[in-house]
């Protein structure tokens, strides 16, 4: 595996890539890697001939009182998981190799906004899209492998791919979950005890909410609450959103009639968990 950190090296080296005919899968993250970012990687590995991936805590997606500063880093045992899951570049650059001077130009994005953590991470999606775009131009790959588990993310990825004419097919990667359910997580250091004890509620409530909808209930409001009671019941956490909305356009629905998705998020002390099921609803 060959580590790159600098972006006129970097794009040598597509060029190369690109020359020997060869496809490219691109798998963006933010380092601390665990299996969740192993399964985008495994998924990856077959379909493509070369694996990207790049490990980039990005200052734009991060608001004021967030945990840029404090997110967890791991370079050694990230470098030893991409290698293992048959990475073939791993792109770690600097802040300042990423943003030689502050950005003129940013996205914006007006769909599929406005509901679930954009409510309470202003500004979150548009620094995601700023630095994803410029990834994608940076790795050209011809897919890129996102998971389920940031569902407004792969949302606003899908749209940016689609409205920007991005060369690129979106692959969506379901959520590795930890024994008792809780979802893989990079901020799941930040629990206490306690709260890691708490935790697994986040996807019991949501197979609560799953199962009234497989049992052939078609109202949102009621899976939502029964999901904010189990939550409420059972976690010391604040809730911060409980939905039901249609996937992936992320719309309110008055029936549930079509695929969609039943997300939470709370907040633990230092932590704040995020979680989803998306059924397949006809
Ligand atoms: P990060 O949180 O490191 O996640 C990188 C990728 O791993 C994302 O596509 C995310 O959805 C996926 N992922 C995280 N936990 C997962 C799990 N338990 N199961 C499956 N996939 C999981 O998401 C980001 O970084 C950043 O916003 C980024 C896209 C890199 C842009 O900065």
């Amino acid at each position: 595996m060959k580590i790159i950190r600098t972006i006129p090296e970097f794009k040598k080296e597509i060029l190369e890539i690109k020359q020997a005919n060869q496809t490219i899968g691109f798998v963006p993250t933010m380092g601390f890697l665990h299996e969740g970012h192993a399964a985008l990687m495994q998924q990856a590995r077959k379909e493509v001939d070369y694996l990207v991936a790049s490990i980039f805590v990005n200052p734009l997606q991060f608001g004021e009182n967030e945990d840029f500063d404090s997110y967890p880093k791991d370079e050694v045992h990230d470098q030893a998981l991409a290698s293992a899951n048959g990475v073939d570049l791993l792109f770690i650059p600097t802040v300042t190799e990423m943003y030689p001077r502050a950005m003129g130009i940013t996205m914006d994005v007006n769909e599929r906004i406005g509901v679930l953590c954009d409510r309470s991470r202003p500004g979150h999606f548009q620094g995601v899209l700023t630095v994803v775009s410029k990834l994608f131009h940076l790795v050209e790959p011809d897919f890129a492998y996102f998971g389920t588990k940031d569902a407004q993310q792969v949302a606003i990825i899908e749209l940016l791919i689609a409205n920007l004419s991005f060369n690129i097919t979106l692959r969506m990667v379901p959520t590795v979950r930890e024994r008792d359910g809780l979802a893989k997580s990079s901020r799941n250091v930040n629990l206490s005890v306690a709260e890691r004890q708490e935790a697994r509620h986040l996807y019991q409530a949501l197979k609560r909410g799953e199962a009234k909808i497989i049992d052939g209930e078609k109202n949102p409001d009621k899976i939502m609450r029964v999901v904010r009671k189990h939550l409420e019941q059972s976690l010391s956490a604040r809730i911060d959103y409980v939905e039901v909305l249609a996937f992936p356009e992320l719309m309110e629905v008055a029936l549930i009639n079509q695929p969609i998705i039943i997300a939470v998020a709370v907040h633990f002390t230092q932590a704040r968990l995020i979680d989803n099921i998306i059924i397949d609803v006809h």
